[in-house]
């Protein structure tokens, strides 16, 4: 089959398109033709080795992909050849897809089926692919773990990646008034579009500053400030976020893209009482929830492109960059 491998860490100039062999279907495998696969903020980390995980090389980038059923091992009950599927980029005992376990950037890939999700009449592989890491993660995020209520005021940094565009929209569908970030201008105009009440381009703009003046200094004895920051960019936001929560506010975390050793003033945590929500990864339950509001029309995956596969360098760069709203898709 046809793949994108890097055979060393480094920048998108890794990434070749190469012939490698077929994956090979397991007792309780299936193999899936990718329709689509997805990128998401994690690709660059693996491909440059910036987080503590061990990718075994080469390694075939991609966390997320869905597509049609091929084969299927003799152990498999209730997936048949045809059937079009998405599945759990996490799967036990070999880690995460793309980053310990092949990618989706290819055009087969072998999943066992415990870890299946049918995609619902009406789903395209496209917009399918778009949803699981992003959408699920946002998903427990703000429901499960977050728990946003109707007329919060939520403050969501870096909006205009993957997970970003997924908390907007789950954000307002609960009735919160969205405070929206992102680092050019014609992005807030996207993030305008996709519902957010306020934007604030972060590229000019204090963060913190932009609350303050909105909604006061947040003041023990009440008043000012918000209720809740949706902060997955860590770094030198961590201090500035925690600035913005009102008596009782929480911040809710579910990575740190600018930096995880981040610089803390516990003060705030105490003196507002505040609290730090952390959010790790999405049920199966979550990924079919997410794939089900998408077909109904209650959730839009925002796609950025769709390349084909050879282009899968040039995307991995627009992530780097940050020249993209929303998801990266590929086909192969
Ligand atoms: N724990 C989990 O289960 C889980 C699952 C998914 C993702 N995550 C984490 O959540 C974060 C977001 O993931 P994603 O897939 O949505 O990423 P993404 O699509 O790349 O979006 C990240 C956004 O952050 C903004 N940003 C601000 N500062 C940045 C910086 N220094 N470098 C790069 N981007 C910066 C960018 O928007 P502007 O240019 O507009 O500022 C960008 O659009 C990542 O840290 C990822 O590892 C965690």
């Amino acid at each position: 089959m046809q793949a994108i491998r890097f055979h060393a860490h480094g920048g998108p100039e890794q990434l070749r398109l190469e012939t490698v062999p077929d994956p090979v279907c397991g007792p309780s495998d299936v193999v899936i033709r990718i329709g689509a696969a997805a990128l998401n903020g994690f690709e660059p980390m693996i491909l440059g080795k910036t987080t503590a995980l061990k990718t075994p090389l080469p390694m075939i980038p991609g966390g997320d992909g869905c597509g049609e059923i091929v084969a299927v091992g003799e152990r498999v009950e209730g997936f048949r050849v045809g059937d079009r599927v998405g599945f759990h980029p996490f799967v036990p005992g070999e880690g995460m897809t793309g980053e310990t376990r092949p990618g989706t950037c290819c055009e087969l890939v072998r999943v066992p089926a415990d870890r299946l999700v049918r995609l619902p009449d009406g789903l395209d592989f496209e917009r399918a692919a778009a949803l699981p890491i992003a959408y699920g993660t946002a998903l427990r995020m703000m429901t499960t773990r977050g728990a946003v209520r109707a007329g919060e005021r939520v403050l969501i940094l870096g909006a205009t990646g993957g997970v970003g565009t997924a908390c907007v929209q789950l954000a307002k569908r609960a009735g919160a008034e969205v405070i929206a970030c992102g680092s050019a201008p014609w992005k807030l105009e996207r993030l305008e579009a996709l519902g957010a009440d306020r934007v604030i381009d972060t590229s000019r703009e204090n963060f913190r500053e932009v609350i303050w003046r909105l909604y006061g200094k947040p003041r023990m004895t009440g008043g000012g400030g918000i209720e809740v920051v949706v902060n997955y960019i860590g770094g030198e936001t961590w201090v500035e976020s925690l600035k913005c929560l009102a008596p009782g506010g929480r911040m809710l975390v579910c990575g740190a893209t600018a930096g995880y050793a981040t610089p803390n003033d516990a003060r705030y945590i105490w003196t507002y009482e505040l609290s730090i929500v952390g959010s790790n990864g999405w049920t199966m339950e979550d990924q079919a929830r997410v794939y089900a509001m998408a077909a109904a029309g209650e959730l839009r995956p925002v796609i950025d492109s769709v390349r084909p596969l050879a282009e899968t360098a040039d995307a991995v760069r627009a992530l780097i960059e940050r020249r993209f709203f929303g998801k990266l898709v590929l086909v192969p």
